[in-house]
């Protein structure tokens, strides 16, 4: 597949796109053309209820010339954002899927709309179908065809649109790493083979160290060992770092993800619908895992550390019991009230790790960390959780911007208490109210004062059940633009 910015359609391209807001007039090419051709296009209009609604293509045909017109609605004009544009890429690629004309110009109206159907047409590429066998040649060979497409968008300066794209092409790359990991269900994606997987983005100039069990017995990890150790694949610690500017020895911003490759609950074993797709509890790792990628392949200038706690929460004899009382890396002892709440324990010892080695100012955790996510949010915005105004707030500008949207939540001292324990220095369950502010503030109680941290719950948002413009089901990959941008905007 291939996209090209222009700056004047070429005559031989027989498929043309034409993007309209909602009761907006013809822009003046599209105008000549219905004027020279019959009113062809007024009519599809009618014809199909054209409104321009996001998202609605309707097409027509000018048999004389051989082309193929499309209408691509935006939505409402002054509410077009980049997610409207984005969408309508999606939809241009999908109609291009269907057809058997490979080139495709798109009419754009400003650069910021060019790019953005650039960035939705790549984004869409990705597809996880890799399972499914193909029953037939004319199923291998449409998935074959759309590598051979190629999209013509119009902007006045194709140049520098193509420079730009640089970095969202970079994205998007990223994007599709990490929902290849996120997608990966838990019988092939375990510690050890994520682990491996992680090892091989060290071809994009970023550095990879993996801290195996046996070092994390040593370090006194004890934590994500407990959540791991029922399992038959060992859990694991990955660090990323990217040195974008090799003149600076410090990394002011650090990462972290939650990895936890299947969430059978542990000894408090989920009930069979909770485990549906429990593959995914890893998606905050994949989130981390395709921003680094993302930003060695944008060769961003920041120094950024990332860890990934990667663990399978399984059930055997030696799984971690309700009511041990176990030492972190911190040393702060952790009493067990469910094992299904295991996440936060993996964030606790690896924010520890990051913190007492790279000492950074900014800490960002992402993970799928409460179901109760689901309930509070939905699938619109994740929890944000954080003990710095300044940085909550930016987050939540970026997020608005780029589409993963976060909403800040409160965190207070009666949370706080709701995790005190008894017998040990707090425990992991503050109880059913207020469950994603408890778990936050069980991670904040690993945060070191000085540090400005964030924690991000992607439980509601990580996965899509439904196919839409803005996802495919499955993996949506969210959190990678929200911390790409906050991090290259710095
Ligand atoms: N991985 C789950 C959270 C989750 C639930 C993510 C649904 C995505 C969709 C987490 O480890 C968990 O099990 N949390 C429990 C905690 C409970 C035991 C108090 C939850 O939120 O139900
Ligand atoms: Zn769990
Ligand atoms: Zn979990």
């Amino acid at each position: 597949m291939k996209i090209n910015f222009i700056n004047k359609i070429d005559a031989k391209t027989k498929t043309l796109v034409f993007p309209l807001s909602l009761k907006q007039k013809m822009q003046d090419e599209l105008k000549n053309f219905d004027e020279q051709n019959d009113k062809i296009i007024s009519k599809a209009m009618a014809l199909y209820k054209f409104t321009g609604k996001n998202g609605q293509i309707v097409q027509t045909f000018l048999p004389k010339k051989d082309i193929l017109i499309v209408l691509a609605g935006v939505g409402v004009e002054k509410n077009a954002d980049a997610a409207c544009y984005q969408n309508l890429g999606s939809s241009v690629f999908d109609f291009m899927q269907k057809i058997e004309n490979k080139e495709v110009s798109i009419f754009s109206l400003s650069k910021d709309a060019a790019l953005n159907i650039a960035f939705g047409i790549s984004l869409r590429e990705y597809n996880f179908d890799k399972y499914i066998s193909k029953e037939n040649e004319q199923e291998d060979e449409n998935s074959l065809q759309i590598k051979e497409k190629a999209f013509y968008i119009c902007t006045e300066d194709p140049k520098s649109a193509e420079d730009e794209f640089i970095i969202l092409d970079a994205k998007a790359q990223g994007m599709n790493i990490a929902k290849a990991f996120i997608n990966e269900p838990g019988n092939v994606i375990n510690p050890k083979t994520f682990a491996e997987e992680i090892k091989k983005l060290e071809k994009l100039g970023l550095k990879v160290e993996i801290i195996d069990a046996k070092k994390l017995q040593k370090l006194g990890a004890n934590l994500i060992l407990n959540v791991g150790k029922a399992s038959e694949t060992p859990p694991c610690m990955a660090i990323i770092k990217w040195q974008g500017d090799k003149s600076i020895k410090d990394y002011k911003i650090a990462l972290a993800g939650k990895g936890i490759t299947y969430d059978a609950g542990g000894l408090c074993l989920k009930p069979r619908e909770g485990q549906l797709h429990m593959f995914y509890d890893m998606a905050g790792a994949g989130a981390v895992c395709g921003t680094m990628a993302a930003l060695a392949l944008a060769k961003d200038k920041h120094n950024v550390a990332a860890i990934v706690g990667l663990a399978e929460n399984a059930i055997s004899s030696n799984a971690m019991r309700v009511g041990d009382i176990i030492k972190s890396l911190s040393g702060k002892t952790v009493e067990i009230i469910n094992t299904d709440a295991e996440g936060r324990l993996v964030l606790a010892d690896i924010i520890t790790y990051i913190q007492n080695e790279y000492k950074p100012e900014i800490l960002i955790d992402v993970a799928t960390l409460t179901g109760a996510m689901t309930y509070v949010l939905g699938a619109e915005y994740a929890g944000l959780f954080s003990n710095d105004e300044n940085l909550a707030e930016k987050l939540y500008n970026t997020g608005f911007a780029c589409g993963d949207k976060v909403w800040n939540l409160p965190l207070c001292d009666e949370y706080d208490k709701m995790i005190k324990s008894d017998v040990a220095d707090v425990k992991n369950l503050g109880g059913a109210e207020a469950a994603s502010a408890t778990a936050a503030q069980f991670i904040k109680r690993f945060v070191k004062d000085n540090v400005k941290w964030a924690h991000i719950d992607i439980a509601g948002v990580a996965w899509s059940k439904s196919e839409n413009l803005k996802s495919r089901k499955g993996a949506t990959g969210f959190g990678l633009k929200l911390l790409f941008d906050f991090i290259t905007t710095k």
